[in-house]
């Protein structure tokens, strides 16, 4: 299995094409959600990949604290159904993690699909908001160096303002 993790300038054009379609492919059709996957997110972001034999297995994304939410934030977590259930998808956060520590974070968001949840807690992230979202309920979550388990729980259960 290939890792790299890189900035969204130095992805190479195949590179950002097969990410492009293992999102749509996945996230768009898999779970019939007609959203706006290009959400102009992707130029601040780090994007983690995994390939094998040339092809894109698995993906995320991971952006730096902004105005609007004070946490790193991961996002798009993708593996693709071929190779889904070999772990990949807990090596993808662990890389994902390890790459924010080294890059000085200590707090960490994700909105993760609610039945997702052992999946995330598995890796240190405490549920903070009540179950939002109408035909995929979701959950936001939050990690936090050295304290994992103890989270903010949003103002009325709601969902956080780094779900944006
Ligand atoms: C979620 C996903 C990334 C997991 O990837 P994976 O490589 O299959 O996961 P792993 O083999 O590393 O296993 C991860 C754990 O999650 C659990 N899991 C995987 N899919 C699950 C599902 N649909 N519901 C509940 N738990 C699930 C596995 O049972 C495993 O649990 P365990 O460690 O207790 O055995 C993958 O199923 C996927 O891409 N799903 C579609 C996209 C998606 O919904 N992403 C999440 C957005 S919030």
């Amino acid at each position: 299995m290939d890792w790299r993790i890189t900035t969204f300038t130095e992805l190479t054009r195949d590179e950002l094409y097969d990410v492009l379609s293992l999102r749509n492919q996945v996230f768009v059709v898999e779970q019939r959600c007609a959203y706006l996957d290009v959400d102009g997110r992707d130029k601040a972001s780090r994007h983690v990949m995994a390939h094998e034999d040339g092809r894109l297995l698995a993906y995320c994304r991971f952006l730096p604290p902004e105005e609007s939410c004070p946490d790193w934030t991961i996002w798009r977590v993708v593996v693709a159904p071929s190779a889904r259930g070999r772990g990949l998808g807990h090596d993808l956060m662990r890389r994902a993690i390890a790459a924010i520590q080294q890059a000085g974070g200590t707090s960490i968001h994700l909105s993760g699909q609610a039945h997702l949840r052992a999946f995330y807690e598995s890796h240190g992230f405490t549920v903070v908001s009540a179950p939002y979202g109408e035909r995929i309920p979701h959950l936001s979550m939050r990690w936090t160096e050295g304290d994992a388990g103890v989270g903010r729980f949003y103002a009325g259960g709601s969902q956080s303002p780094c779900d944006g």
